[in-house]
């Protein structure tokens, strides 16, 4: 009845809104569309003209004619003033930071040049720092602490103003020691279980290992950490697995662009070169007989590694003379007469060696004054998170690839007394890619930052006196 009176009534017909037509019409009452004051007098004829047109229009012209209205011109002048408002806050806070930043610097400089032996660990890595002098790997990773810990100050209130932080080593450990970053769990790292535990069960056990080892005081260090794999002469596992090694490496080189860095690696050397550790020879598809090389020597531990590169060089190139093949271990080249090559090379040997260090001071031996050692290698990174991970799976890592992917290699390198002339990371980190020198051979031009070339360092070395 109601529907009856409804569709029969005019009132209906006429003043009900068209919304209501649309409710009713899916409980099943179809009402002719109803049309409202406006419809019926057409008096909005010019504006809904207008209106069907645009809607006519494909998408993207209509976006266009929107942009150039009055309506969009008005807000966006609101967009752009609360936007310049917004910079001009973060500036303030920008200015302020450097202002502040800057007073420090000046008191540590004073300070520099009443008595240099005043100056705190910190104050004096800021000096260095802020001179253009590089840090050592050491330092840098003890910088980066101090300046996570003052972060943290200024972040919590403890720390009013940048001018009062001097932090002591000791205040350093003492801050770090209480970092969570050693009791970080590894969760939904599985382990494959070859003693039969599910993947989860395996997590589980591993973490309660993690959590109950003693870990030692301070920033871990290669000496230090725990996780790190007992050193071991890796050259029969290579041997074993030369044959495979090319088929079970290639995609996950390819996945993640490895090629480019070994083609760096490649380009780097010059001269009369050698490389150590050089496995099936990986790196042979970027060499460049017609370039800056004068002649290149193979090396490795394993024999059935250097057979693979052998073979792979020769088929490449049978007509290239200069180049030579030797087994040998890297730690006992300090049999090989000093001062031969003008570039040694090396991609991802120091995880392998059994004493990395002396094998780096072995290499930089036979290097010509002057000579630079390029090095291509993986280990720790910047993130914790990534690090943790190369420490769940070190042990199983060691035993399948003979490799200690979790060493700290800035650390190896200034152990072995090198300097690092470049330094570049990719893979979050984790791949390291090195120029070093002797501390006693100059800088090259070319190897100096920009800015030092063009205005020249106002200090070149920055020393704390007697302390
Ligand atoms: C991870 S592989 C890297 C191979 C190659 N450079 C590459 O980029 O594929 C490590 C290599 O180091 C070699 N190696 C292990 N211990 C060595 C040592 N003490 N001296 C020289 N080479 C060693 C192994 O035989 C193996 O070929």
């Amino acid at each position: 009845m109601f529907r009856q009176a409804l569709l029969g009534s005019k009132v209906a017909r006429t003043l009900v809104p068209r919304s209501t037509a649309r409710v009713l019409g899916r409980s099943g009452i179809n009402l002719v569309p109803l049309r409202t004051y406006a419809d019926r007098f057409d008096i909005n004829k010019a504006e809904n003209l207008e209106a069907r047109r645009l809607k006519s229009l494909p998408k993207t012209q209509q976006w266009a004619q929107y942009f150039q209205t009055t309506e969009f011109k008005k807000m966006m002048t609101k967009y752009y003033v609360g936007m310049f408002a917004v910079l001009l806050i973060a500036l303030y806070y920008y200015m302020n930071d450097k202002y502040k930043e800057e007073k420090h610097l000046k008191k540590i400089r004073r300070k520099y040049h009443e008595d240099r032996s005043s100056l705190s660990e910190y104050e004096f890595l800021k000096l260095k720092l802020t001179s253009g002098i590089k840090l050592k790997p050491r330092e840098e990773k003890k910088f980066e602490l101090y300046t996570k810990m003052r972060r943290e100050l200024l972040k919590n209130g403890t720390l009013e103003t940048l001018e009062l932080y001097d932090p002591t080593p000791e205040d350093l450990e003492e801050w770090y020691s209480k970092q969570e970053v050693k009791k970080v769990v590894i969760a939904g790292v599985s382990e494959d279980s070859s003693d039969g535990l599910s993947g989860k069960a395996a997590v589980k056990t591993s973490t309660i290992e993690m959590l109950m080892e003693e870990t030692p005081e301070g920033p871990l260090t290669n000496l230090t950490n725990p996780k790190i794999q007992p050193a071991l002469d890796t050259t029969d596992l290579f041997d074993d697995i030369a044959a495979e090694y090319d088929d079970s490496l290639k995609w996950e080189e390819r996945g993640i662009l490895m090629g480019m860095r070994r083609k760096w690696l490649m380009n780097k050397a010059e001269g009369h070169v050698l490389e150590v550790a050089c496995g099936t020879g990986r790196n042979i598809p970027y060499f460049n007989p017609l370039g800056k090389i004068d002649s290149i020597t193979y090396m490795d531990s394993a024999p059935r590694m250097v057979e693979i590169c052998q073979k792979k060089f020769r088929e490449k190139y049978p007509n290239y003379r200069k180049a030579a093949f030797a087994v040998g271990k890297a730690e006992n080249m300090d049999t090989l007469n000093p001062h031969q090559y003008d570039t040694v090379i090396e991609a991802f040997g120091l995880c392998a060696y059994e004493d990395p260090v002396k094998a780096l001071r072995n290499m930089t031996r036979v290097l010509k004054p002057g000579g630079r050692l390029i090095l291509l290698e993986h280990g720790r990174t910047h993130y914790d998170f990534l690090n943790n991970h190369l420490d769940f799976r070190s042990e199983k890592r060691m035993k399948t690839w003979g490799c200690r992917w979790n060493l700290d290699i800035g650390e190896i390198v200034e152990d072995a007394g090198l300097d690092i002339t470049y330094e570049k990371h990719a893979h979050f980190g984790s791949t390291w890619m090195l120029i070093c020198k002797r501390p006693e051979d100059p800088m090259r031009l070319d190897e100096k930052p920009f800015l030092k070339k063009l205005l020249g360092s106002k200090m070149n070395t920055v020393d704390r006196g007697d302390k």
